[in-house]
């Protein structure tokens, strides 16, 4: 199955055309809860002030459950915080309903906080037939060695086939312990969509959308929804080498 291609200008661009995404996937849910999965990353910082800015009236907030895809085994208040991230640039300007608001608990170890996130998880989302968590939208983003959420390419055969919902990863340059849903719980997300933008991006984002040969080695390559739709949201910059 090819990935659907949202192509914008550029980041801003792109941050809007993924907030109209969520706008779009909210009227298509008509009502109900929106399980949505967050990632760390540069593109996902435009969209949240983006929504802090301009969607505050546009999006009905209480039907958003937040979750996220990774997360740094740092305190809430560290710069290094995908929570605080967030918080700071979203949720503290808009009415988010905080007990839907699902946090990795950091105060605990990250083998303990991986553990604890995976029950979460099951204990709030519908699973598939595979008992797997399903999310309705996975946002991710890829980092240039190919990477995405915390599986990188150095621990991918591990995290893309591990048994549990979310495992411990390290950054392979910081050493920093990190909190990851594992590849088959990405992938059993009713919808996986990147965000990509900038020409640092331009050569891996070409290799994985073109299936160059050796993409296979990039953990991106193998994060595609078993049975959900595939979105990439990239800029020119990002999309410049894409051959479809
Ligand atoms: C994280 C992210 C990570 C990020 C990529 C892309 O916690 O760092 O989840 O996977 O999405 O590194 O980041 P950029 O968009 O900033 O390149």
């Amino acid at each position: 199955m090819m990935p659907t291609l949202n192509v914008s200008v550029n980041g801003p661009a792109v941050a809007r055309a993924f907030a109209e995404h969520i706008v779009k996937k909210l009227a298509e849910k008509k009502e109900g809860p929106l399980f949505w999965a967050l990632s760390g990353g540069s593109t996902p910082k435009l969209l949240f002030k983006l929504l802090a800015e301009e969607y505050r009236e546009k999006i009905d907030w209480s039907r958003l459950h937040f979750f996220w895809g990774d997360e740094r085994c740092v305190p809430h208040d560290d710069p290094e915080s995908n929570f605080g991230e967030v918080k700071s640039l979203l949720f503290d300007h808009v009415p988010v309903v905080w007990d839907q608001v699902h946090a990795v608990d950091t105060t605990k170890s990250p083998e303990e906080a991986a553990r604890a996130y995976g029950e979460l998880m099951m204990k709030l989302l519908p699973s598939n037939s595979d008992g797997l968590p399903i999310l309705d939208i996975n946002m991710l983003g890829m980092g240039g060695d190919g990477h995405t959420a915390s599986i990188f390419p150095a621990n991918m055969d591990d995290l893309l086939t591990d048994s549990r919902i979310c495992a411990v990863a390290t950054h392979p340059d910081s050493g920093q312990k990190r909190v990851t849903m594992t590849g088959p719980v990405l992938n059993a997300s009713d919808e996986v969509a990147f965000l990509v933008t900038g020409n640092g991006k331009t050569e891996r984002t070409a290799q994985v959308l073109n299936k160059e040969h050796g993409a296979e080695k990039f953990p991106v390559m193998h994060i595609r929804p078993t049975s959900g739709k595939l979105i990439w949201f990239l800029d020119e910059a990002a999309a410049a080498e894409v051959g479809y």
